[in-house]
């Protein structure tokens, strides 16, 4: 027997049988619900999404009570431990692991088009030397599209196959561009003979020798961040993704839009603020002071909550065992003590402990950044790169899904009913009511 939901609208008294599919009602169902011929239908309201499903999907699966995470139904542990970024990236847009030959083609188109025009330096110079590098990598990668005239031909496959290629291959150039114009320093151009993360490393930092080889630990700790920040189904920026996509436009300025999206301290820039904060914290006596603080409203605990899990991210599971790993290599750091003992105090702490909250992605990323010599503005971009990854899949899966149509949402109106223009003599003045101090 098919699933089914009655409703009754206690307004009229009538009941409706609505279908349940795949766990979910249509929304659209509930437009059947009228008090007259007049009336639009019945609204559900859903600030922020936090019960509204935007898309089916195949791509990636979180139960966040369980603390899973699953790309493709591989768990994310296991692909932090055997695969690499770009093997996780082709899972992600083709739906499969490649076999050998599959894996080969796909790692050749990437790397042969790492380089970018040489006019995207002079937009690189035209930055001031304190410039965001989010803001940079935002405006660059929308400005791809005016070199990819066709790639606005998201209905040919090869078109998007191209772009996809595209834009995986040139985040991390335009990424390190960004950070060498903030300092001053040449751009490096990119080296085909390394990885996709030993790349990226030597464009962020080669000097004067003429092959620049990251410490294999560095460049595998680095590799893993990307696999644990390739996609995580409908967030923030993917929701940009696929709601900025789905007017049409090519696929830099929709990835544009959704770097945008990942730029706010409460998604990618996440891991930038909570350097910032354990560098304000400082040490472990201050803790205390500073938990009261969260406890009061005063501030968050950055790094720790998230809207679908709601227990441990396995993501920062990874991270925290990695970060020991790379801190071995590299020296440890005071400010990672103040962190693992903050984690502590939280996790024992009612206030977290009631809500459910604990360490998100976020929260031990920035100390594996940091100790690869990666400064903190530059965090959220090293979560943009590998995002890129996600962000496309989803975009084609949204595009070639024939359910979808132009994202435009509904809206409660509370405002002023029809009225009357007024010609401005004839408006009352109103001024705000001055109280006088004393
Ligand atoms: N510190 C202190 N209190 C918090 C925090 C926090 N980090 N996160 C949530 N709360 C409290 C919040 O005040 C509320 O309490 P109450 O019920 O008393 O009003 C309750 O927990 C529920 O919070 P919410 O704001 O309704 O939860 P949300 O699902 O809307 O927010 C979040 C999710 C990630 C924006 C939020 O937890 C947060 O701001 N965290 C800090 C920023 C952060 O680490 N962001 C990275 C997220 S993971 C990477 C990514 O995917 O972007």
């Amino acid at each position: 027997m098919p699933e089914s939901l009655s409703v009754t609208d206690n307004r009229t008294g009538r009941t409706y049988d609505l279908p349940i599919e795949n766990g979910a009602v249509h929304a659209t169902a509930f437009q059947q619900m009228k008090l007259d011929d007049e009336d639009h239908g019945l609204l559900l309201y859903d600030p922020a999404f936090l019960n509204t499903a935007s898309c089916t999907s195949r791509i990636t699966f979180i139960d966040g009570d369980r603390g899973i995470l699953l790309y493709r139904g591989y768990p994310i542990e296991q692909l932090a431990e055997h695969s690499n970024f770009l093997e996780t990236a082709y899972l992600l847009i083709h739906g499969e692991l490649p076999n050998a030959a599959e894996y080969a083609a796909w790692e050749h188109e990437i790397t042969i088009h790492t380089l970018v025009h040489e006019n995207v330096k002079s937009f690189m110079d035209g930055f001031h030397h304190d410039a965001h590098p989010m803001g940079m990598l935002l405006s660059t990668v929308g400005a791809l599209s005016t070199f990819y005239p066709d790639a606005t031909k998201i209905y040919d496959e090869e078109q998007r196959r191209i772009s996809i290629y595209r834009l995986i291959a040139k985040m991390p150039t335009l990424a390190a561009f960004a950070f060498r114009h903030s300092r001053g320093l040449p751009y490096n151009y990119p080296d085909n003979d390394l990885s996709y993360s030993g790349n990226f490393l030597s464009m962020m930092f080669k000097m004067v020798e003429p092959r620049y080889q990251a410490v294999p630990e560095i460049e595998h700790a680095l590799d893993v961040l990307f696999i644990l920040h390739a996609d995580h189904e409908q967030n923030c920026s993917t929701n940009a993704m696929r709601a900025v996509g789905s007017s049409h436009p090519d696929p830099y300025s929709a990835t544009a839009a959704a770097i945008a999206a990942l730029y706010g301290p409460l998604h990618g820039g996440a891991n930038e603020a909570v350097i910032r904060m354990i560098e304000r914290i400082g040490s472990v006596d201050k803790i205390p002071e500073f938990v009261a603080g969260v406890k009061a409203g005063k501030e968050r605990l950055m790094g720790f909550g998230h809207r679908v899990y709601k227990n441990y991210d396995p993501r920062a599971k990874v991270i925290k065992r990695m970060a020991d790993q790379v801190l071995a290599v590299t020296g440890t750091s005071p400010l990672l003590d103040v962190a693992r003992e903050l984690e502590k105090v939280a996790l024992e702490d009612e206030y977290f402990v009631s809500r459910k909250l604990y360490p998100n992605v976020d929260f031990y990323s920035g100390f594996i950044y940091q100790a690869l010599g990666i400064p903190v503005e530059m965090f959220p971009v090293l979560f943009a790169i590998p995002r890129a990854a996600g962000w496309l899949s989803q975009w084609e899966e949204s595009l070639l899904d024939k359910e979808q149509k132009i994202a435009r949402p509904r809206q409660v109106y509370l405002g002023a009913s029809s009225r009357d223009f007024v010609s401005m003599n004839e408006r009352e003045v109103q001024r705000p009511t001055i109280v006088a101090a004393g």
